[in-house]
């Protein structure tokens, strides 16, 4: 492998001890990568200057240029870096004053095997999104904008005297930009939990009502939608089906008997399937409506017209975000398969191809009026995904879950 093909990653810590047990321990992973050192924020800085750094691994405590600092600027002058963190010290300030700068945090000391597993993923994730202009768009993104409408239900009970947990995780998990972030947060190593944690709900208990108001009055990481003026797209709709297709998603899981995390990872995976088309709405109104309007004159799917006017498709946009904010595997490949379930799965129905199916499922059944028979279209569909043996099953789980809601 070629020096310039080589990945670089930037470590960054005042203690040379710990800068030369990361050299030592990342040895036998890091093929493929160049490492470097720096002793500081400013070291670092004048590197990420002088050459493209894939990956910035800080410290958070440091003199001079600390941590925080350090990133801050890097997201301003170089957002197509990945950030993350490795610190022994976190606290609640600290967690919300670095939840918009970071992408990723990590305990220090850090296993090897694990730091090498977060670097490894970051870099596989380029992967999926090969623009270097669309990886620079995804990397500088802080938070994403929610419905005005929820967003004012969630301000509502945050205000009361005695908010309700339980009510704001319901809010929190009809809407996607507000779970993904808060996944981000309550997965990261300021909770020092050893295991992942895939529903918002679950994940706003332990955040508790203090931590979210501090996330919504200090760190400002929910934003509200601008109105976006398009008369043949809605953000309702896509948020609308995008809640409906985590729920039905869930469902199948559980029709399939998948253990109880995969049943939570295929919700949050539905959730989050579109979350694509909420960043490009958001930053690339104008090229988005070329879409919109691509789509309806040529016939063609929405990721084909996607494809042809951006370059990629919101999949892929999507799966770079939630995976840059270290969303569990499963749910960042269910993202990014979402329209392409057949090539991964191969013939069992696994994450993908239950979000790919669910989505198709609440398409067709929300066009649906009158008696309710299974539709050709879904046939060829089921037949595609290599599952047409599941179509009447998940019809039915579907059809009597839609109707509860
Ligand atoms: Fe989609």
């Amino acid at each position: 492998m070629s020096p310039d093909s080589k990945k670089n990653v930037l470590f960054v810590d005042d203690e040379p001890e710990i800068l030369a047990a990361i050299q030592d321990s990342l040895e036998p992973f890091s093929d493929g990568w160049r490492l470097q050192f720096a002793s500081g924020g400013e070291e670092a800085l004048e590197l990420l200057n002088h050459e493209r750094v894939h990956v910035l691994v800080t410290d958070l405590q440091m003199p001079g240029m600390d941590g925080a600092h350090l990133l801050a600027e890097a997201r301003r002058r170089h957002p197509e870096t990945a950030r993350v963190v490795m610190s022994g010290y976190y606290d609640k300030e600290t967690a919300l004053r670095l939840v918009c700068a970071t992408h990723q945090y990590l305990p220090k000391p850090c296993e090897a095997g694990r730091l090498s597993d977060v670097i490894t993923r970051i870099l596989r994730l380029r992967d999926l999104l090969t623009s270097e202009t669309l990886q620079r768009l995804v990397t500088r993104i802080k938070s994403l904008p929610s419905m005005p409408t929820v967003y004012v239900q969630l301000m509502e009970e945050l205000g009361k005297d005695d908010p309700e947990l339980e009510k704001i995780g319901q809010i929190i998990s009809r809407d996607p930009a507000m779970s993904a972030k808060i996944l981000q947060l309550v997965n990261s190593a300021y909770f020092g939990l050893s295991r992942d944690i895939s529903h918002p709900s679950e994940a706003t208990m332990f955040l508790g009502v203090d931590l979210i108001r501090g996330l919504v009055l200090m760190a400002h990481v929910f934003t509200q939608f601008d109105k976006v003026k398009m008369d043949t797209f809605s953000i309702e709709r896509v948020m609308e089906h995008s809640w409906l297709t985590g729920v039905l998603a869930r469902a199948v899981a559980m029709s399939e008997q998948l253990d109880a995390r995969s049943c939570d990872h295929a919700f949050i995976a539905g959730l989050l399937h579109d979350i694509g088309k909420l960043i490009l709405v958001a930053n690339l109104p104008q090229l988005y409506l070329d879409v919109v309007q691509t789509t309806a004159a040529e016939g063609i799917t929405v990721s084909e017209a996607e494809a042809d006017v951006i370059g990629c498709n919101h999949a892929e946009v999507g799966a770079y975000l939630i995976g840059l904010w270290g969303l569990p595997d499963p749910v960042v490949e269910g993202v990014a398969f979402h329209n392409r379930s057949i090539e991964i799965d191969q013939g069992q129905p696994g994450i993908p191809t239950i979000v790919y199916l669910a989505s198709e499922l609440e398409k067709l059944m929300g066009s649906q009026s009158g008696p309710r028979a299974v539709p050709e279209m879904a046939a060829d569909k089921f037949r595609d995904a290599g599952v047409a043996d599941r179509l009447q099953s998940w019809w039915d789980v579907c059809e009597t879950v839609l109707k509860r809601h």
